[in-house]
């Protein structure tokens, strides 16, 4: 009897340990869920650490770089963790103590301003980002045009705003939020959009009406709604998976473009890089392609918005042993954007480089796609605040200042581009 019950009581736990609790809301809950910050020399021993990632009840990547993993741990996992870390003799160091913490004030702060129009004071959801959209192609019919980029794996429209003051302007394209979680890059693209229509600011007008914008502010649509109404720290798409329990793909490991090379991506689908049973698996992604692929030529330039880190990172993710060939100029103009964001009141660092250079091999992402495969020779992902304070909970307060940032930056970084040539018409009007 008292065996069977001790039995049961574990048998239990173990359950409960499958995987973070659902709230009242079916809102999956991260209590005294935690975040570390992981240093390690060796590749053994990134190995070691980068495996327990695989297990995805209990351990969560949120960020990896060349020397450090950034991991969300459940408390049942603990355990395991330390006995790891002494294993691996790395160092540990926790930055985010209980990740429930941060979502109940995120949580707070958007009901709080729901009733306000929209604004970026609060993240807003997919629903009101789209209602805004409808106003501003209202309100601007002349300047905007909306896009259909394509639908989503659940059936949603993937939309865009085109922007464009005159013909015969090179082309900029933004990518944002193919990240489900990394809410700070939507609310950025917003503002963006929000600011070439109506800021009164000479610098802001010549930017806004001597490019033409294609800006997609929700590219994962289907994980940005899981986000908001079921699991906060969502990445991936939410297409099922028919060798696993495990839903949805990376969509930034996605693209057809050096597809699962060097081990850029994780064959894994419960990995959080997984890159699908093939390049294109996800419609989401087969519509960007699709898409991009029709107005290539009018493209000069290419940025796809991600948190968090601070970077600017270049062509190649699939490999460090070979450079692009435009590879300084690429160095210079990231410089440009992290020159001005530095020198701009907050002080705030960027650092830059290729992909797999600074970070790791990192294959299928849209940059390198863009670069590699349309031919478009500027070619950067963005991944704005924090350096791991908040992480992808940054809190609303930082949207405006992150925005500014990224408005200075790309304002820079145009220019520099304009300088070194790159933003000639690659197509006669
Ligand atoms: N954090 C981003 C991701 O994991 C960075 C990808 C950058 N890599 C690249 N090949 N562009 O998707
Ligand atoms: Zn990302």
């Amino acid at each position: 009897m008292g065996y069977t019950f001790t039995l049961l009581l574990a048998l239990a736990l173990l359950h409960i340990a499958r995987g973070a609790s659902v709230g009242q809301d079916s809102r999956i809950r991260y209590d005294n869920y935690s975040v570390y910050k992981i240093k390690y020399e060796s590749l053994g021993q990134r190995n070691l650490l980068r495996q327990l990632a695989e297990d995805r009840n209990n351990f969560r990547l949120w960020h990896e770089a060349k020397d450090e993993l950034h991991l969300m741990i459940s408390p049942y996992g603990l355990p395991e963790f330390q006995a790891e870390v002494l294993k691996a003799n790395v160092s540990a160091e926790i930055f985010i103590p209980n990740v429930q913490e941060l979502i109940d004030v995120e949580t707070d702060e958007n009901s709080r301003a729901s009733s306000d129009d929209f604004g970026w004071k609060k993240y807003n959801s997919l629903a009101e980002i789209e209602a805004w959209l409808d106003d501003i192609l209202a309100r601007y019919p002349v300047i905007t045009e909306g896009f259909v980029l394509g639908t989503s794996y659940e059936g949603r429209t993937i939309r865009g705003l085109k922007i464009s003051y005159k013909s015969g302007n090179p082309g900029v394209f933004i990518e944002s939020n193919i990240h489900a979680r990394e809410w700070i890059t939507s609310a950025t693209a917003t503002w963006l959009i929000n600011q070439f229509l109506t800021s009164e600011d000479p610098l802001v007008r010549t930017l806004a009406e001597s490019h033409d914008w294609y800006i997609v502010p929700v590219l994962n649509v289907d994980g940005f709604v899981y986000t908001h109404e079921k699991d906060r720290m969502w990445r991936k798409t939410r297409q099922p998976s028919e060798i696993s329990a495990c839903v949805g793909v990376d969509p930034n490991r996605n693209y057809d473009s050096h597809w699962m090379e060097n081990g850029g991506a994780s064959s894994n689908p419960c990995a959080e890089d997984y890159g699908g049973p093939h390049a294109f698996s996800e419609p989401e992604i087969q519509a960007m392609s699709d898409f991009v692929g029709s107005i290539k030529e009018k493209l000069n330039v290419m940025l796809a918005f991600h948190s968090y880190s601070q970077l600017l990172l270049s062509p190649y993710g699939h490999t460090k042993e070979e450079y692009p060939e435009n590879f300084d100029d690429l160095m210079e103009v990231a410089k440009a954007y992290g020159d001005a964001v530095e020198a701009f009141p907050y002080g705030t660092v960027y650092r830059y480089g290729s992909a797999a250079g600074i970070l790791y091999p990192a294959s299928g992402a849209t940059n390198d796609w863009a670069y590699n495969e349309q031919g478009i020779e500027i070619s950067y992902t963005i991944e704005f605040r924090d350096t791991g304070r908040y992480g992808f909970i940054l809190p609303p307060a930082h949207i405006v200042p992150n925005a500014e940032e990224a408005l200075i930056g790309i304002t820079a970084l145009l220019d520099k581009c304009k300088t070194l040539g790159y933003l000639e018409l690659k197509y006669n009007l």
